[in-house]
């Protein structure tokens, strides 16, 4: 594993890299779209290899062992026992979510979606003609905070259902049980099914843990589903697979019905044998991931301090997203895109892509070799040294 490794990933249909080129020409370095631009492990290439070797790629079943992983996994990472019966298969959490809204909630129903906040989460609800209620997330001493307070004024009989990102994109929080208890115990006041999106569950730094929302407690458990898959950690969201765990019966029930509503049966034909062999044999690839992730969060945060302090990096507890605080450049959402990619060539997400609340910060993806981090860095601190 060498993710110092700098991989051409240019021609290869990247919806990162050539969508980028197409957008802003080959001269732009691209740290936007959330994949990352090491291999994915030795076990994983082999597993698609080999079902290539075989060349017939007819439909496709989920085994016993395919659920078998995943209970393991669940169980010896996050101490959280499932039952094979509660793993729903969907190609993408959001097409889940999409089908959760609408068959969970009726048109002009509100649902409740963190901001900022990772676009298609909102989207979805405004998509799907239901009421969109923003809850701001507080920013506090550089830190973001969860804001029930506010929310609690916001509350309506017409809201029904609270869209949770943990960890969350953009800001890096990885919520902590006291945070998540008292979340749970506002959703169970105000009787709001909670769709916990957890993709980002894997990439956690040292001294913060993960929790599974469904996990907090029983009732808690019977409203929630834990949308969860191993695309963002195994850099594998080409394959589109994700794992939607519901233990209550009931709803579990609904979420296959409408699945199967939109005809939605079988598994990509590399996400089986990929999944199982990155759950079953790629947890040692994982924890040298997350120290190379971590020590790109370093590197970056250091330089931002030493040589372009009007940057300031909101320091994130994990996923390998940066969230950087540039107000203090003074300029409107126009002109940090043209400072960022038109002038020092290196591609961002600007903030309000994630909402109102994310104007005046930018994204930016720290999962890239760190000479591609370095050249990024140097071009940005020259042109904004430039700036008075
Ligand atoms: C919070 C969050 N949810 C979901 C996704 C995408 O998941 P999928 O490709 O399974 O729809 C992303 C990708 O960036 C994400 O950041």
């Amino acid at each position: 594993m060498n993710f110092d490794k700098v991989i051409n990933r240019y021609n290869t249909n990247s919806a990162k890299w050539d969508e980028a080129a197409e957008e802003y020409g080959k001269d732009v370095l691209y740290l936007g779209v959330a994949d990352m631009d090491f291999k994915s492990p030795r076990p994983i290439i082999e597993a698609i290899e080999n079902v290539a070797k075989h060349g017939i790629f007819g439909y496709t079943i989920h085994n016993d062992k395919y659920f078998s992983s995943i209970q393991q996994w669940m169980s010896n990472r996050y101490d959280w026992d499932i039952e094979k019966d509660w793993i729903v298969f969907s190609p993408r959490i959001g097409i889940a979510i999409s089908l959760i809204i609408n068959s969970f909630t009726k048109e002009g129903d509100g649902i409740i979606v963190q901001s900022p906040g990772y676009a298609p989460l909102r989207e979805s609800v405004v998509k799907n003609n239901r009421k969109l209620v923003t809850n701001e997330l507080k920013l506090e001493s550089g830190e973001y905070k969860m804001n029930l307070k506010e929310l609690e004024e916001k509350m309506d009989p017409s809201i029904k259902m609270f869209i949770l990102c943990s960890p969350h994109n953009p800001t890096g929080r990885v919520w902590q049980e006291e945070e998540l208890k008292e979340l749970s115990e506002f959703c169970i006041k105000h009787n709001l099914l909670v769709i916990s999106d957890e993709v980002h569950s894997e990439i956690v730094f040292k001294g913060y843990k993960h929790i599974p929302f469904s996990k907090i407690n029983d009732e808690i458990r019977e409203r929630s589903i834990v949308c969860n898959s191993i695309t963002k950690a195994f850099n594998v969201p080409g394959i589109m697979t994700s794992n939607i765990i519901i233990p209550n019966k009931k709803i579990r029930e609904k979420f296959k019905d409408s699945l199967d509503r939109v005809g939605i049966h079988n598994p990509n034909i590399f996400s089986v044998p990929v999944l199982e062999e990155a759950y079953g044999k790629c947890e040692e690839w994982l924890e040298q991931l997350n120290l190379y992730l971590y020590d790109n969060l370093i590197f970056f945060s250091s330089y931002l301090e030493e040589h372009i302090p009007r940057m300031k990096l909101i320091k994130p507890e994990g996923t390998y997203l940066a969230w950087v605080d540039v107000r203090d450049l003074d300029l409107n959402e126009d002109e940090i895109e043209d400072l960022f990619i038109n002038k020092a060539k290196v591609g961002i997400y600007i903030g309000s892509i994630f909402g109102e609340s994310g104007k005046g910060f930018i994204r930016v993806n720290l999962a890239t070799p760190r000479s591609n981090l370095k050249l990024a860095l140097d071009r940005i601190k020259e042109v904004i040294n430039n700036i008075e």
